[in-house]
């Protein structure tokens, strides 16, 4: 591993990598604004200098939009959420509520309103970090569905989600779908100053597209074949490059999953490597488009090692010293210039409390961030290992209480 320093809108500093983040799911379990300020200072300590925050997905809306109020007094609540491991994740009809899952039968909300955001920007950057927002489109937008069914091509009324997986119900992308996202990324813009503005692009399922009139004569103006299934991973590229021209007219950057890339590149834009199975970043850097490495090592939401021996969570995941031996440069060694950085994953699913937040974030977080700044400059894992315990110490006294050292 070489150390690099690519080309970055984010403010400079003498990390060895540009962008150096995590990803909070907020959408999933609403997170309070007071433990955001807590994570920010974590952040500070460890020299972490990005959060990107995810704030909507199928099971909550989390961003005050004042010309779509609805998004957060409809979609910022659900009726209730799945315990427990879900015995239906959706995959056979994406739909992943069924008689197989057990529910709570309490309601979960919350939302933030754009002056509690635009101060928590403010103060994250005292803490030098820049915030950049996530709006998922189009795909993982049922909550904003509930709220208003005309963004679906069907009209149809759906709730807002109440299990976890892939839901069917995506955005429309036709004028209406297309003015409702540049309506919502025009006051995300207004709100955060980040150069990038995160357009989600993750886990779309197009069999609505494929089943709309509307969205076969879309594909077939575009010059391609409405009765190739295929072709409809073109439309959301398509629609990703007027996500990116309106990002452009706004003067920020389009990101998003590696999702955005599949249907061929959709102009100016950074692309979040998280399917390793589908070798993202070497596809990417191949098409010389920029990256930040996300992969599933880096998936935080998931168990310390064996799931079997950990609090309920999504599966097996990564180590500490797994973590730490990530390499962000693994597999596109001859294009470091365009690895912008790496970023570690807390989507929340299974993590329904903040306690229990910390608990997955750290201490691997410490990992990531000395992989970040120092590259290949940093400790070996012995000595990393060694200096722990008062990294450890620094970080409990803010409130961040991870696993046990003495477990690792
Ligand atoms: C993702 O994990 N759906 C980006």
């Amino acid at each position: 591993m070489t150390t690099s320093t690519p080309a970055t809108l984010l403010p400079k500093d003498d990390g060895a990598f540009a962008y150096r983040g995590v990803m909070l799911d907020v959408a999933r379990h609403f997170v309070p604004l007071a433990e955001i300020r807590r994570l920010l200072d974590g952040m500070q300590l460890l020299k972490l200098n990005v959060l990107h925050i995810h704030l909507t997905d199928d099971q909550g809306w989390r961003f005050e939009s004042l010309k779509w109020p609805k998004l957060t007094t409809v979609g910022g609540t659900r009726s209730q959420t799945v315990v427990g491991l879900p015995g239906n994740y959706g995959s056979e009809d994406l739909h992943p509520e069924n008689y197989k899952n057990v529910y709570d039968g309490k309601p979960h909300s919350g939302f933030y309103t754009q002056a509690e955001l635009r101060e928590l920007v403010a103060h994250a950057k005292t803490k030098g970090v820049t915030i950049v927002p996530e709006i998922d489109m189009p795909g993982h937008m049922r909550a904003a569905r509930a709220a208003y069914p005309e963004l679906g091509y069907d009209g149809v009324q759906w709730g807002v989600g109440t299990g976890w997986g892939v839901y069917r119900e995506v955005l429309r992308v036709d004028e209406p779908g297309l003015q409702f996202c540049r309506d919502i990324l025009g006051e995300v813009c207004d709100v955060f100053d980040s150069p990038y503005i995160h357009i989600g692009g993750d886990e779309c399922p197009k069999i609505e597209w494929i089943d709309s009139h509307v969205a076969n004569k879309q594909v077939k103006e575009l010059g391609l074949d409405e009765k190739n299934i295929e072709e409809y991973d073109k439309l959301q590229r398509w629609f990703t490059a007027q996500m990116a021209t309106f990002l452009a007219s706004r003067g920020r950057k389009l990101l998003g999953w590696d999702e955005i890339i599949d249907g061929g590149v959709p102009g100016d834009c950074v692309v979040m490597a998280w399917r390793s199975w589908t070798k993202p970043a070497e596809r990417a850097v191949k098409l010389n488009v920029p990256i930040v490495q996300a992969p599933t090592t880096l998936y935080f939401d998931h168990a310390h090692g064996a799931a079997a021996n950990e609090p309920l969570s999504i599966g097996d995941g990564a180590t500490l010293q797994e973590a730490y031996e990530y390499d962000p440069l693994a597999g596109v060694e001859d294009k470091p210039e365009l690895v912008l950085g790496l970023q570690a994953q807390l989507w929340s699913e299974y993590i329904p409390t903040t306690e229990h937040l910390w608990y997955m974030a750290f201490p691997r977080l410490i990992a990531v961030a000395d992989i970040g700044y120092y590259g290949a400059k940093r400790a070996p894992w012995a000595e990393f290992r060694a200096g722990l315990e008062e990294r450890v110490k620094a970080l409990a006294a803010l409130g961040l209480v991870g696993r046990p050292l003495d477990k690792e």
